[in-house]
């Protein structure tokens, strides 16, 4: 539904990959890839690499992220790295509760609600993630998970704020496994999520609301996924570390 208002976000997860060096030299073999994209682009490389690739895509079309940030803006969190000091580096965006971090490392809808916020709070754009298991899928319960991740993550966002925040639905049997949701499975559910989003904030932010795809998307499907009407981008691991695919899948969305 009114696709036309939203621009669309293509955004790439490098999750624990690339040095610094190696950050330097993918942005710089993307950068004239993705010059004339008709899409925002995003890349979230780790921590350390933060740095370089904010200098190498100073005055680009190319925005940085993170892949995390903790809810307290500083204290006693040994390892973690604040939403503030983020955005004191330059960094736009902050991917937030992606499965992996629920998987791995214990985040629950409650923690991925308090990092949302602490995003918010230091003027970053979040990158929310949801998505169901294969379980869940199987015992046809993805859209009352997606509702309750959407319903807890966004406890105390504003309607005004849903302009910095992006929801990725991430099925976590579609992650890192080369099994993509088909572009109907994927349409559905981001509708059903937009209508979450609609209940929550009004129709007017949710037509406004960027929801992407993010599982296995790549060069040879991101059409057929972008092409859906609630789809508005995506979330990209595997393939964004490859320029040439990435490029592709950015093209893909004009
Ligand atoms: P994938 O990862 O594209 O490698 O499946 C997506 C993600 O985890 O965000």
């Amino acid at each position: 539904m009114n696709k036309a208002l939203r621009t669309p976000v293509i955004a790439g997860n490098w999750k624990m990959n690339k040095s610094g060096a190696e950050a330097r030299a993918l942005i710089e073999e993307l950068l004239p890839l993705a010059a004339g994209a008709a899409c925002g682009v995003v890349v979230c490389p780790p921590f350390t690499a933060l740095e370089t690739a904010l200098a190498v895509t100073r005055g680009t079309n190319i925005a940085v992220g993170a892949q995390n940030c903790h809810w307290a803006a500083s204290g006693a969190f040994t390892g973690e790295v604040a939403a503030p000091m983020l955005a004191e580096m330059g960094v736009s965006h902050v991917i937030v509760g992606h499965s992996e971090r629920r998987q791995y490392f214990g985040e629950t809808d409650a923690t991925v609600n308090t990092r949302v916020r602490a995003a918010l709070d230091a003027g970053l754009t979040a990158i929310l993630c949801v998505g169901e298991t294969l379980t869940q899928r199987e015992q046809g319960i993805t859209r009352d998970i997606c509702s309750m991740q959407v319903r807890v993550a966004l406890g105390g966002v504003s309607a005004g704020e849903m302009k910095r925040v992006i929801v990725a639905y991430e099925p976590v049997w579609a992650i890192g496994t080369g099994k993509t949701a088909t572009a109907a499975q994927a349409g559905e559910t981001c509708g059903d999520i937009r209508a979450v989003l609609a209940d929550l904030f009004g129709t007017a932010a949710a037509n406004a609301a960027v929801i992407q795809y993010g599982g296995s998307m790549n060069a040879a499907n991101a059409a057929e996924l972008l092409a859906r009407p609630d789809i508005d981008g995506g979330l990209i691991g595997g393939a964004s570390l490859k320029p040439a695919d990435f490029a592709a899948i950015i093209g893909a969305c004009s």
